[in-house]
């Protein structure tokens, strides 16, 4: 059988409202999308995931869905997003849409039906419950954001609903048949327009204790980390929905568990999700040990059960976390992340925006639009250096500081630049089948350095890092084919603070 592309793919988020305005709104849209699809396809990515472009009040921006089936005004129409799949299909690209099944939003028309009355043919599509004894919460879960109860008490019914997230969130039951057939026909609605596969939001929630106990160690945190064995039956379900259709789709669940297997465990026997965020890099600070310890600990899970074709996922940014740049404090270390990120034995996901090194942006009180507290790392991408940078006014978020020297225009033809870099490892990745599909081992070269090898047969590669506050003598042979400062010049052994080289045997 062939290897599956998705193992061999590196995907590239987008932000939707923040990547690129076509109708100089201020906000980015699908028109946006379409103009940049050259530039993604130049940098040499393989796929895109689209953060949410459905129908949506915007609460949490669109990760609050009022119709799985069409696409938000804000973004465009249903023939903008046929015309933008068409664009990255001609330019190679497979596009994955973001696909929200634990809760939809309060105005979807399931929801209103639901909470219309509690004789309601939907009512059981959402999770209603009697206030406890004492007029509370039926239980003490927490929601996500807004330090509130995870319920909200609905006057009309006399009834509280579930939450995870905000109020403007409810979960769906996907105890109900019913649910589970009607959310399978979303996949295929899309799937049908020849979507390539899905980013499945929050996925080891969907099925959540049915019994709605009380948590041990009382109320005060949200629940994120649901790992009940009711959701392995639904994502084999799901499974076989995408595995009816024969372009491959390929579905990744993001999975916020962290203990060793756990994420691993949402792939099954390769009847469940094709791949599952591990978001464990994403938590590592940067040093030495814990990055050695996140990547062994990665590959661990991922070679435990081989006939299952366990494979691993490779996440530094997203549209949830302060950027990678910001978190690492420079622009050396964001350079040596990018050698990191793109030289895994695992599928890559790259935040738009990574490639030109953007930090977050200062977000002050009054610009806040996120519940969540997460508008640094959605700012607008910097496409030109001029004042507008590429945008209509006012855009929806600030731009980062330094947005006119980062700007893409300003790194395109700049040999030194991140986005030059970026584009060389994407197409070192591209020509070498030891860095998209071979062997991964670290070796040891001292404490301050993480190393290890990628093998495929004849062709085989040695990545260090140095992590440590001074330069360090390592003991490798070989060509540098790319690094943070040094490229195309024979390896002398030394790595400065924060280096990162990639050597070819
Ligand atoms: C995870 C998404 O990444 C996040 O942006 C969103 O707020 C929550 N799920 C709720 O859908």
């Amino acid at each position: 059988m062939s290897t599956p592309w998705w193992k061999e793919a590196v995907v590239y988020q987008i932000y939707p409202r923040s990547f690129a305005d076509g109708n100089g709104d201020g906000v980015g849209d699908l028109a946006g999308i379409i103009e940049k699809v050259p530039y993604i396809a130049g940098l040499g990515v393989d796929a895109i995931w689209l953060s949410p472009i459905f129908t949506s009040p915007m609460h949490d921006f669109g990760y609050d869905v009022a119709d799985y089936c069409d696409i938000d005004p804000v973004f465009g129409t249903l023939d903008d997003m046929d015309t933008l799949v068409a664009a990255c299909h001609a330019h190679g690209l497979r596009i994955t849409l973001d696909w929200v099944p634990n809760h939809s939003s309060h105005q979807h028309a399931w929801f209103v039906d639901s909470r219309s009355s509690r004789d309601s043919a939907k009512r059981d599509w959402y999770v209603w419950r009697d206030p406890a004894a004492d007029g509370g919460p039926p239980n003490n879960w927490r929601a996500e954001f807004g330090d509130m109860p995870a319920w909200t008490f609905d006057e009309t019914t006399g009834q509280y609903y579930l939450h995870l997230f905000l109020p403007e969130q409810p979960d769906l039951n996907w105890y109900h048949p019913d649910v589970e057939a009607a959310m399978h026909d979303t996949l295929r609605f899309w799937l049908d327009r020849g979507i390539d596969g899905f980013r499945a939001d929050v996925i080891n929630l969907i099925g959540k204790d049915p019994a709605l106990l009380d948590l041990p160690d009382g109320p005060g945190k949200p629940i994120l980390t649901v790992d009940e064995p009711a959701t392995h039956r639904m994502l084999r379900g799901i499974r076989e929905v995408l595995d009816s259709y024969p372009h491959s789709p390929m579905m990744v669940g993001e999975v916020c568990l962290f203990q060793p297997g756990q994420v691993a465990s949402y792939l099954g026997v390769g009847d469940e999700l094709h791949l599952a965020f591990d978001f464990r890099a994403i938590f590592a600070r940067w040093n030495a040990s814990h990055f050695r310890r996140t990547i062994a600990a990665i590959q661990h899970d991922s070679l435990e059960d081989p006939e299952a074709g366990s494979w691993p996922t490779w996440v530094l940014s997203n549209h949830d976390q302060p950027r990678h740049r910001e978190r690492y404090g420079s622009e050396a270390r964001a350079r040596a992340a990018a050698i990191i990120s793109l030289t895994q034995r695992a599928t890559p996901y790259l935040y738009a925006g990574e490639e030109l090194g953007l930090p977050d942006a200062p977000i002050p009180p009054e610009a806040v639009v996120d519940p969540g507290g997460r508008d640094g790392c959605r700012a607008p991408i910097p496409w030109t250096a001029d004042d507008g940078h590429g945008w209509g006014t006012p855009t929806w978020l600030p731009f980062v500081t330094d947005a006119a020297t980062l700007a893409a225009d300003q790194q395109e033809d700049d040999d030194t630049s991140m986005l030059s870099l970026y584009r060389r490892l994407l197409a070192l990745r591209r020509s070498s089948t030891a860095l998209r599909s071979g062997s991964q081992d670290l070796f040891d070269v001292g404490d301050d350095v993480v190393a290890w090898t990628r093998r495929d047969g004849d062709d085989e590669l040695a990545i260090a890092v140095n992590f440590g506050a001074s330069g360090v003598e390592v003991d490798l042979s070989g060509h540098v084919v790319e690094g943070s400062v040094r490229r195309d010049v024979p390896f002398d052994g030394q790595l400065a603070p924060d280096e990162a080289v990639i050597l070819r045997r």
